[in-house]
């Protein structure tokens, strides 16, 4: 289980914009020194705000992108040193689905050509009708049936759409699946139903996933561990359970005190996020945090925290959670404000879908213990 798959080593990107008129030029930190590693067959999380670097590391990963510097190792080797058959192979053991359904399938393709159309490249020697029979299976997987392979994407509803590309991403046969934001375009009953295929398909093909989500309700119920991102930086990362039931960074707490009563770990403290996102292209020296932290202290402003343990496998960039940590829940606290109907109903929706696939996996365990003895 802790077999490393895939390794980011000080991974930076930077985008040089500007130029023009007015001659502005500036630097674009958009992922700065991001270190990870993503174990075989887990889920791996990737959160934060808009803009914080989430796709630029996904596509760094995948080689889709040239990283600035530092390194991407996939299976113990370097990616960017791959060329030829060996790039070929990286594409088709790395797979990606993306967020938006409706754009991302070419509409003037069938169902059947979508699926089949990776098997054509990474398997050119499969006869016709084999392929055809490979589709019909992929199908049958993401819960569509063989006869969609003759209709065409418009013919479908959002998930339906997403279960294509899934099926899709599926086709070459990867090993490692990276969604960026894969349900964030779909009604909320729907992302359940899509999280719980995800999560089935981890489970029946050994696949390892990494998802990006903005939403922390997505994260809770898909990932075993996380990492949390802020302005081009890892803020804290560790297992799932753990950092929403002790985050340690400041920007954990604030992320996790949004999120409606149950779920929300430091019960009792309500923190807010106030200011804006600084620009990654100008960000705050010393901790990236400080400018909208509640705990800030005055030398936050210029030293850098670095990734250091907070916790049974678990990691923040933090120089006081220790201190943050011993103040504990404050004494008398304001009641919380009633989460939005939206937001808590989102939760319950997924508190339920995952229930029901948790039951679904139990019973499915108790069969094969039964058959096994
Ligand atoms: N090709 C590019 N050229 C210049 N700047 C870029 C480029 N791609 C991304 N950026 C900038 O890098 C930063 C990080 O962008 P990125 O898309 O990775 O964020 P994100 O976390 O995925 O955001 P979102 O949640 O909105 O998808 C942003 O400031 C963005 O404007
Ligand atoms: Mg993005």
């Amino acid at each position: 289980m802790s077999e490393i798959v895939l390794e980011a080593v000080d991974l930076k990107k930077h985008f040089h914009v500007g130029g023009g008129l007015l001659r502005q030029r500036a630097t674009v930190q958009a992922v700065d020194g991001v270190s990870l590693q993503v174990r075989r067959g887990e889920t791996f999380a990737i959160v934060g705000e808009s803009g914080c670097g989430k796709s630029t590391l996904a596509r760094l990963l995948m080689r889709l992108i040239e990283p600035t510097s530092g390194s991407v190792r996939f299976d113990g080797r370097d990616v960017a040193g791959l060329t030829g058959r060996h790039l070929a192979g990286l594409r088709r053991d790395m797979q990606f689905v993306f967020q938006d359904p409706f754009s991302s399938l070419n509409p003037r393709m069938s169902v059947g050509r979508l699926v089949g159309e990776p098997l054509e490249t990474h398997a050119p020697e499969m006869p016709a009708d084999e392929r055809r029979a490979k589709v019909a299976e992929l199908l049958r997987t993401v819960g569509l049936r063989p006869e969609h392979a003759d209709r065409y994407p418009h013919e479908f509803s959002g998930g339906q759409r997403q279960r294509i590309g899934i099926a899709r991403a599926l086709a070459s046969g990867p090993r490692l699946l990276i969604g960026d934001e894969p349900v964030s375009a779909l009604d909320v009953s729907v992302q359940a139903q899509v999280i719980n295929l995800l999560h089935d398909l981890r489970d029946e093909l050994g696949l390892t996933l990494v998802i990006i989500a903005h939403d922390l309700a997505v994260i809770r119920h898909m990932s075993d561990r996380v990492a949390v991102m802020y302005l081009g930086r890892i803020v804290e990362s560790g297992p799932a359970e753990q950092v929403f039931a002790a985050p340690r960074h400041p920007y954990t707490m604030v992320l996790l005190s949004a999120i409606p009563e149950p779920y929300y770990s430091r019960a009792t403290r309500r923190l807010p996020l106030e200011g804006e996102t600084p620009s990654p292209a100008n960000p705050p020296p010393g901790c990236r945090f400080h400018t909208r932290c509640p705990f800030a202290r005055p030398d936050c402003a210029s030293r850098v925290p670095e990734l250091r343990s907070a916790g049974p496998d678990q990691l923040a960039a933090c120089h006081y959670w220790e201190e943050i940590a011993a103040e504990g829940p404050v004494a008398s606290p304001p009641p919380p404000p009633r989460p939005a109907p939206e937001v808590a109903q989102r939760f319950a929706l997924y508190e339920a879908a995952l229930a029901g696939a948790q039951v679904t996996r139990r019973a499915e365990t108790r069969e094969i213990q039964r058959e096994e003895r």
